[in-house]
């Protein structure tokens, strides 16, 4: 029978234990700091900061929401951020995307200082991933890598089939894998047979964003399942890439959609936040 991978129940633990850290940290004077960039009003960016500023306080992480205009200059918004690396009190900067038009998100990314980049997106910190080297790391797959840890799946040796080529989810996610000894295959729209690709896979991992793409026919019995898709429905519920009735006959373990990626990509989040604090002050 398909196990469950509770992202949710993970989180919630690993949020306990950081809640425990940052308490010490207090203790000593020192107090983690996030802020979140929000520009414009995109509806479910609102929701996404919302629930991070949420977690963020839950955990005692001292957390700022910077809401800017829609018509924010991309000049204006790149010395705001600058002023935030400059900033003692702030250890993580997020920006939320997507962002206007106008606006450079490769360029919002390289401003921010690499070590207050707990995204992991900038070039720097994707580069150190390359080399096996990371210090901060794109949070979905980071959260990823966790859950696996914790389920006691281990990737070595295994073949595992990444399914979407993104920078902040598909690209990384390949690269954690392959760093644990995984044999790694990327698959991306203009793969040819995928059925046949991820049918060989022990971990498949769905970052396509098409709801329920990934049916039954596409699973190795027995394997890992991990979906990250978040593909929200004509009647606003969040469906996954994968079509769960479907991959968890056949699957030996699935992270469910919403309550299994989702969840820990937050905690990450968190946890970055809290390692920059610890590493600025040694
Ligand atoms: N749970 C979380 O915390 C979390 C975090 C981030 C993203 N997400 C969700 O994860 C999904 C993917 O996000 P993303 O930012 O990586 O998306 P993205 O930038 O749109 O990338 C999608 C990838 O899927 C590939 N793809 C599209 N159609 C395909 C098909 N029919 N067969 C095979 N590959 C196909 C694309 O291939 P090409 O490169 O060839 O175009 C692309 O590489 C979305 O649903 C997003 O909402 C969830």
């Amino acid at each position: 029978m398909v196990q469950l991978m509770n992202g949710k129940k993970l989180s919630e633990t690993m949020q306990l234990q950081m809640k425990e850290t940052v308490d010490r940290l207090k203790d000593q004077g020192i107090t983690p700091g996030l802020v979140v960039i929000l520009v414009g009003e995109d509806p479910a960016s609102q929701i996404y900061v919302r629930n991070k500023e949420r977690a963020a306080k839950k955990v005692g992480i001292y957390s700022l929401v910077d809401r800017e205009p829609a018509d924010i200059t991309e000049e204006a918004l790149l010395a705001l951020i600058d002023r935030y690396n400059q900033d003692d009190k702030i250890d993580g900067i997020l920006v939320q995307l997507p962002l206007p038009k106008h606006i450079d998100p490769q360029k919002v990314t390289e401003k921010i200082d690499p070590a207050k980049d707990v995204d992991g997106f900038h070039p720097y910190n994707l580069g150190r991933l390359l080399i096996g080297d990371a210090t901060r790391i794109p949070c979905t797959p980071f959260g990823i890598m966790k859950m696996l840890e914790h389920y006691g799946i281990s990737p070595a040796g295994k073949r595992a089939v990444v399914v979407g080529r993104s920078n902040i989810v598909g690209k990384p996610m390949a690269q954690l894998l392959l760093q644990a000894d995984a044999t790694v295959t990327m698959a991306h729209s203009k793969t040819q047979e995928l059925k046949e690709i991820t049918r060989q896979a022990d971990i498949l991992v769905a970052a396509i964003g098409k709801a329920n793409y990934i049916t039954g026919e596409y699973i190795k019995p027995g394997a890992v399942i991990i979906d990250v898709g978040m593909n929200r429905k004509a009647d606003g519920k969040l469906a996954g890439d994968v079509l769960f009735s479907e991959a968890s006959e056949i699957a030996g373990w699935i992270t469910p959609v919403p309550g299994g990626v989702g969840p820990m990509t937050i905690t990450m989040l968190l946890y970055q936040t809290i390692a920059g604090a610890k590493a600025k002050r040694g």
